[in-house]
């Protein structure tokens, strides 16, 4: 076998700063550290030693093994993946808090970093999953694989309290474990030639898995892109709307609204743009309305509101944020059966199978819940959760603003962008949790545009918000 290689790559770090982002259960604890040098990271992050193992390319097999007796198999490591910079930026956050917890093991950390949700699941929707768990346990109430699609109530519940009038219908609704795992099942349907285009900045899940499936070049270091994807900046100076007369066209638009992480929402006028643009270029728009209940103006709460979106576009959603459910995980996807291939076959059928064979079926407790969720009372009950979120974006909106700081977002989404121009976000980000052991999320790890922004999220009880809010006025007063 041959011998592991080893190279030392010598950087400063800050002292608040993490010193390994290496994975920890991919690092055995008697194993030489071995480190990630992302694109997640600022510039200087430290003295690290790097494994190159058995790479014979340089630097690049990072978690290779350094003991010549470790068993390595035959397989070729995905290239696609070899070409993600880091590791996906909320572990990453989270290893991050993890050793600021282990350097001050007596601070009470605020997380207001990964857009986790905090508050309990209204008691109505609970009580109709333990209903089903119950049942499950009865030989009436049993029920074993159910339809991939989802259940056969969820799906018109669905169609019928988000899309009612828009001529969308239950046979186009397919029920998920969550709208970021039907990202990457669209990615599976799209294939490795297609090309995509993502709001910069944004949610990274459409940027890593489009590298995972092979749609990208390599990172490109300089700019911060990977090659192959077009980047469509959306900034204080566009109105976080990208100008699509300078967008080149792409098989598919992932667009989020409202979006994280800059929190704003585009306008009817902008979507119809945005349709416009895709049905002039043949394109297919993904679009992302997992804060749509967060909309307190008239912004469109889906994109199937916009005459004719149906032809060019797939919604993803979920009640992660609406119910609580990161945990109990129930998403769902609209393919209108409108939306044909360029040789007249429909999308949701190729969709349909890859549902059918890479999955099957959202959980049944989770659908009960969902069932739950959009009764009268659990839609009720949502909306006094999202209310309460919403309240928490008003303070700390009112906090940065009284600081002197530009804002932006907050008013329709959970999420708060703070602007601190010139500066560099993982110093934003760093500085703040030494200072205030706040967690937060720097702006360039949802791409290049969010360099000199931190997004602050909603998700907290309301005790850990105010006294976020009061560190952050002792910080910066
Ligand atoms: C824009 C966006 N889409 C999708 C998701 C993931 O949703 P889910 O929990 O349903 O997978 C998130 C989670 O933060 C998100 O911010």
């Amino acid at each position: 076998m041959a011998t592991a290689t080893t190279a030392v790559m010598s950087l400063q770090v800050p002292s608040s700063s993490v010193r390994s982002s290496a994975s920890s259960f991919l690092s055995p604890s008697n194993a030489p550290a071995v480190f990630f040098v992302p694109r997640l990271f600022p510039k200087n992050i430290g003295s690290f030693k790097i494994s190159s193992g058995r790479c014979r390319g340089g630097i690049r097999c990072l978690l290779a093994p350094e003991k010549d007796s470790e068993y390595c198999t035959k397989v070729s490591r995905n290239a696609n993946i070899a070409k993600l910079q880091a590791g996906y930026l909320f572990p990453e956050i989270g290893r991050r808090k993890v050793a600021h917890m282990q350097k001050y093991p007596d601070a009470q950390v605020i997380s207001l970093g990964i857009g986790d949700t905090t508050e309990p699941i209204p008691e109505v929707i609970t009580s109709a999953m333990a209903t089903k768990a119950h049942s499950l346990s009865t030989i009436e109430g049993y029920s074993g694989y159910g339809a991939e699609q989802g259940d056969k109530k969820l799906r018109p519940a669905i169609a019928s309290t988000y899309y009612d009038g828009l001529g969308i219908d239950e046979q186009d609704i397919f029920v998920s474990d969550g709208a970021k795992c039907d990202i990457s099942r669209l990615q599976l349907l799209f294939g490795s030639n297609a090309t995509i285009a993502v709001q910069d900045p944004s949610y990274p899940a459409y940027v890593d898995s489009g590298v995972i499936i092979g749609q990208t070049g390599g990172f490109q270091t300089d700019v911060e892109k990977y090659g192959g994807i077009e980047y469509m900046r959306c900034s204080p100076g566009n109105g976080f709307f990208p100008d699509l007369s300078r967008t080149s066209r792409t098989d598919i638009i992932y667009f989020c609204s409202p979006n994280n992480p800059t929190g704003s929402s585009a306008s009817r006028n902008q979507l119809t743009q945005l349709v416009k643009f895709a049905r002039e270029n043949g394109s297919i728009i993904v679009y992302d309305s997992a804060y749509a209940m967060y909309i307190s103006d008239d912004s469109p709460r889906t994109i199937f509101e916009i005459p004719g979106a149906k032809e060019v576009a797939i919604e993803v959603s979920s009640f992660s944020k609406y119910a609580g459910f990161t945990g109990v995980r129930l998403g769902w996807t609209v393919i209108p059966k409108e939306l044909l291939y360029s040789n007249g076959f429909p999308v949701a059928k190729d969709f349909n199978r890859i549902v059918c064979t890479g999955f099957n079926g959202a959980s049944n407790i989770s659908q009960a819940g969902a069932l739950a969720c959009l009764s009268a009372e659990g839609l009720k009950a949502m909306s006094e959760v999202v209310g309460f979120y919403k309240e928490n974006t008003q303070i700390i909106v009112n906090t940065f603003t009284s600081l002197g700081f530009k804002v932006y977002g907050g008013k329709n989404a959970p999420y708060v962008w703070v602007h601190f121009p010139g500066q560099n976000s993982w110093d934003v980000f760093a500085e703040i949790l030494e200072k205030t052991h706040v967690v937060t999320t720097p702006g360039s790890g949802f791409g290049p545009g969010g360099e000199g922004f931190v997004r602050v999220s909603a998700f907290g009880h309301r005790e850990n918000i105010l006294e976020a809010s009061r560190r952050f006025k002792q910080m910066y007063k």
